[in-house]
């Protein structure tokens, strides 16, 4: 068995960047309101002509060009994505054809916030077992075009934005050390787009209802939110044998600084020890953790030898945890 990694990260944000006050002139909210309930102050937005592909694929040559390799050298992509850039083909085939790689096993993955650890958690599979070397996990979403901009219990949420990481062999004691991954579709009526699947396909009146945009009980997702994510760190760091104490960095997804506060508190995780972007970015789905990684890998956050725990939750309900010694 050979131990998996990441090699490489990479991140793609849209240059445009909304802030809260922007936000106030189309839709009845307030930086006050945003921040305290929050922790947003700002986010990205894409630009007409950018989509899920192409902010992958810049994170994806990032990624690639800090692991050293080129995209000839892939074995598989995975794009994990709720906003594929359209239903057919997947936005990974895309990426395949854009990059330049082989013609590879690519596809996308579709976990929403949980997607990036799904990902990893999938390929470290065949890095273990030794049928694929290098494996590029992207997530990206292009949310804004989602969103229904005059429903604020959503709209001042989520960002745009892509990041991707190459996962491959790593000299042990470095790799992942420990993982676990969940759904529970009891809760999939709790943040869900209702048309535009085979359930309900695209009509007049499903525009007119407002039906592409994405829907959210955002209080009871909190609460299984707090919850879940407490549970699943207990349980991915017993796994490894590793006590909240010895963690290096812990790095949550992005959803709402209360819920990150919470969750630490619980698991006694200092403040110091926690890494927060979501003032920055706000909420982007599967491209959340990646692009905290790349963040913490690049400005020197993340050191060799360090222990991480990332942890996730999202629409699904969907919700895991990954520790990795770097
Ligand atoms: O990443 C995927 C997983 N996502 C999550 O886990 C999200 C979890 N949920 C949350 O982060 C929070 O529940 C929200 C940020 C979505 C909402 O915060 P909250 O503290 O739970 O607020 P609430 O939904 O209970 O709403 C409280 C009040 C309501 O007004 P009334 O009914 O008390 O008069 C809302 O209408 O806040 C109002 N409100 C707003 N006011 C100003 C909701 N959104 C806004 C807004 N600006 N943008």
């Amino acid at each position: 068995m050979t131990a998996a990694g990441i090699l490489g990260t990479g991140s793609g944000l849209p240059e445009k960047v909304i802030t809260n006050l922007d936000l106030t002139q189309i839709v009845d909210t307030s930086d006050e309101w945003i921040t305290t309930r929050t922790g947003i102050k700002e986010r990205h937005r894409a630009a007409p002509e950018e989509t899920t592909s192409t902010l992958c694929i810049q994170a994806a040559k990032k990624a690639l060009k800090m692991a050293g390799l080129t995209p000839r050298d892939l074995d598989i992509i995975i794009c994990a994505t709720i906003s594929p850039d359209m239903p057919l083909p997947s936005t990974a085939a895309i990426m395949q054809r854009e990059l330049g790689a082989e013609p590879i096993m690519a596809f996308d993955l579709s976990a929403a916030c949980s997607g990036f650890l799904f990902g990893v958690m999938v390929a470290e599979q065949f890095i273990r077992t030794r049928q694929a070397r290098y494996i590029l996990v992207a997530g990206a979403e292009l949310l804004s075009r989602f969103l229904d901009y005059t429903d604020r219990s959503t709209c001042v949420l989520f960002g745009d934005g892509g990041a991707a990481a190459v996962v491959g062999p790593v000299e042990e004691p470095s790799g992942i050390l420990a993982a676990e991954m969940h759904t529970d579709g009891h809760y999939a009526d709790h943040l869900y787009i209702p048309a535009g699947g085979s359930a309900r396909p695209a009509s007049c009146e499903t525009v007119r209802n407002r039906e592409h945009f994405v829907k959210m009980r955002g209080n009871e997702l909190f609460k299984i939110a707090v919850r879940s994510l407490e549970e699943v760190s207990r349980r991915v760091l017993a796994k490894a044998q590793i006590c909240p104490n010895q963690l290096d960095l812990f790095i949550p997804h992005q959803a709402n600084q209360r819920i990150t506060n919470a969750v630490c508190e619980r698991l006694g995780i200092p403040s110091e020890k926690v890494f927060s972007n979501i003032g920055r970015i706000g909420n982007t789905s599967s491209a959340s953790i990646p692009l905290c990684l790349d963040e913490c890998v690049r400005s020197g956050r993340i050191k060799k030898g360090d222990t991480v725990l990332m942890a996730t939750f999202g629409a699904g309900v969907t919700w895991g945890g990954t520790l990795i010694r770097w």
